[in-house]
């Protein structure tokens, strides 16, 4: 990804907003912020902790952004300074892009029913769900009317995906959670959308056991028979982001390669993906 040309244009011009969940260059948020910097936007970035401010730093000064702010979303002290942060520099902002997620590595392997503890079930969805509710809140009182939102989610809140577990539940959390907010913030005209990706190398991903196994089978059963490519992840979240989404709220958008409308993967490609004669 890291030579790709995102198109440029116009489209964000004198938009500002901020972006949360960069941790380095393979984040999807990052992928993201390219796209919207690409059209004219300017961006603040949230980092978890010291260790990611090394990689965070430079990429967001790479864009002609400096306003960084150190955020966990389990800690309501950083999600405050985070938030007057924005008010101080900015005043207004325009949009908001929430790509969080966590649980526990035990959490994500093996049986659902066995390993998902009360402490990784609250955590998971505390994270990977309550922080857009709050996140979300919080950006609405310092938004412009007609602003937007997204988050980004999975195929796993909606089928069973092995080893997803707690965190399929997480997201089929934040998939209703977007939809509620959308209906609140409607009559403000702020648009509030959720993108569905396929899997992605990154971080977060990693985690999820059986990794290499899932990006050769999405792969093969999907219509395009390609994995999941993150410039197209930044294109619908130009399009959700920008005034081209105008009249779209409340919706979970895929961007998967089809994969998520396919019943039945086709014979040849799925055996020549999986080694299979
Ligand atoms: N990679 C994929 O295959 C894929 C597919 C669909 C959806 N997603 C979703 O995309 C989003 C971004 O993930 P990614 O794949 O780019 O991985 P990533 O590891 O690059 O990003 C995850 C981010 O979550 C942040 N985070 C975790 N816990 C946090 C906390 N307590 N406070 C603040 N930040 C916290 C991390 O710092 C990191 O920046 C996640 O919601 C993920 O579930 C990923």
């Amino acid at each position: 990804m890291a030579d790709q040309h995102f198109p440029t244009g116009t489209l964000m011009a004198g938009k500002r907003g901020l972006v949360m969940g960069v941790a380095n260059k393979n984040s999807i948020a990052w992928a993201i912020a390219r796209q919207l910097s690409s059209q004219g936007a300017e961006l603040a970035f949230t980092y978890q902790g010291e260790a990611l401010l090394r990689r965070v730093k430079p990429l967001a000064e790479s864009i002609g952004s400096s306003i960084l702010c150190e955020c966990d979303v389990t800690n309501d002290e950083t999600m405050d300074s985070t938030f007057s942060k924005l008010e101080t520099e900015w005043g207004k902002i325009d949009f908001l892009v929430h790509a969080i997620a966590f649980a526990g590595k035990d959490q994500l392997a093996g049986s659902f029913i066995e390993n998902t503890t009360r402490e990784g079930f609250k955590s998971a969805l505390d994270i990977s769900a309550y922080s857009f509710v709050d996140a979300g809140r919080r950006a609405a009182e310092i938004m412009n009317d007609g602003g937007s939102m997204i988050t980004l989610t999975y195929l796993g809140s909606e089928r069973v995906i092995p080893n997803y577990n707690v965190m399929g539940v997480a997201k089929a959390a934040l998939e209703a959670s977007t939809r509620y907010m959308a209906a609140d913030l409607g009559p403000r005209q702020i648009r509030v959308n959720a993108i569905s990706a396929g899997p992605i190398k990154t971080l977060a991903a990693a985690g999820i056991g059986s990794g290499r196994h899932m990006f050769r089978f999405n792969k093969a059963a999907s219509s395009l028979q390609d994995n999941t490519d993150p410039m197209g992840v930044a294109g619908a979240a130009l399009y959700l982001l920008s005034d081209l989404g105008l009249s779209c709220t409340g919706e979970t958008h895929h961007v998967d390669g089809g994969f998520h409308s396919v019943g039945m993967p086709q014979e040849l490609a799925l055996k020549e993906s999986l080694g299979i004669s």
